[in-house]
């Protein structure tokens, strides 16, 4: 087990339990999807984050089960949809729901999921809590249809790649930090930081995604590498590939951007390399990953605190 999980080790179970409860629907697709996903795994890092950082600020009810499942349906959502969107095969190690049943499905269980998200967090009872979570689903939707946008776009600048990441990731770490912030009645002061903290690890989290789409073993990922460049992405790997390669190894990758083309991914992988496009992707991960440490100068030193700069170097270190 993740050593920053053995802390909240009887609070995850619960959330465990609690999303095999509300996955329950009267129609037999829906929970069909939902478990094939769900049971699928996944490292459950966001519910986590919920779970640490309101214990962090000293929580003492039990809304930070409800809280940390409707984070994980929330993000659940976005797998669906955004395989669809990446027509991607696998994720966590099994074929993905539109490889299995096609994108009209996917699509639907996706908006159950949310829904589904949002019935929950009326029990919650917050404005508040709603609120950032409103905000969160909407920013993500616009980050990811800027991202569509920027497609094989090989002009999109370091800028314009960190905003969509921004959204479309970074923006649940953050807008699930604050809410856990917000639940545990945490001071002004203390919700703004885990604020910054999920907005940095977020961004941490998704550069080294990023990076593991051209560096990483699909078998461990669960998913296949290479995805990013058959959509014509251009993450940061290549940003940095282009920008520092020479002509010739910057036409190369400029082509394949604009065909969204993986006929030639071991070419371009090995320019990645020559130019340290990794390199510099997991060091941008690694200084964002520091400012999210920094946050927790806020917090009063416990174990839970310690767990969240554990989860910190997680998001950099991981291989999966
Ligand atoms: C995948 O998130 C989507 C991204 C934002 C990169 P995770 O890597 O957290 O997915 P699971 O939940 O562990 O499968
Ligand atoms: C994930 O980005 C963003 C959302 C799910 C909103 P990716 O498209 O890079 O995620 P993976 O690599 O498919 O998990
Ligand atoms: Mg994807
Ligand atoms: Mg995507
Ligand atoms: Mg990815």
């Amino acid at each position: 087990m993740l050593p920053f999980r053995q802390v909240v080790a009887t609070d995850f179970d619960a959330v465990n339990q609690l999303i095999i409860d509300e996955l329950r629907s009267d129609v037999g697709l829906v929970e069909q999807i939902g478990h094939y996903l769900i049971d699928a795994g996944g490292k459950r890092l966001r519910p986590l984050l919920v779970l640490l950082v309101a214990q962090a600020c000293a929580y003492k009810g039990k809304g930070h089960i409800n809280l940390a499942v409707i984070i994980e349906f929330i993000h659940s959502a976005t797998l669906l949809h955004d395989d669809v969107v990446d027509t991607s095969e696998m994720r966590r190690g099994r074929f993905t729901a539109n490889a299995q049943w096609g994108n009209p499905s996917s699509v639907l269980v996706g908006d159950f999921l949310y829904s589904r998200a949002f019935q929950m967090l009326v029990g919650l009872g917050s404005m508040e809590i709603m609120g950032i979570l409103a905000d969160t689903t909407n920013i993500i939707s616009e980050g990811e249809v800027q991202q569509l946008i920027n497609a094989k776009d090989p002009d999109v600048t370091e800028q314009a790649y960190l905003e969509v990441i921004r959204g479309k990731t970074a923006q649940l770490f953050e807008g699930a930090a604050s809410a856990a912030a917000v639940l545990a009645d945490a001071n002004p002061e203390q919700c703004a930081a885990m604020k910054d903290y999920g907005y940095h690890i977020g961004m941490a989290f998704q550069l080294v995604d990023d990076a593991l789409d051209y560096r990483g073993d699909a078998q461990k990922l669960g998913k296949n590498v290479g995805d990013d460049l058959a959509e014509g992405k251009a993450t940061l790997p290549l940003i940095h590939a282009m920008r520092t390669g020479s002509d010739a190894d910057a036409d190369f990758v400029r082509e394949a951007i604009r065909e969204g083309s993986t006929e030639h991914l071991d070419s371009i992988i090995s320019i990645i390399n020559t130019t340290g496009g990794i390199d510099y992707t997991l060091e941008t991960a690694r200084h964002y990953a520091n400012k999210a440490k920094d946050s927790l100068a806020q917090l009063t030193e416990s174990p839970y605190r310690q767990a969240l700069a554990q989860l910190a170097d997680f998001a950099v270190s991981r291989n999966h």
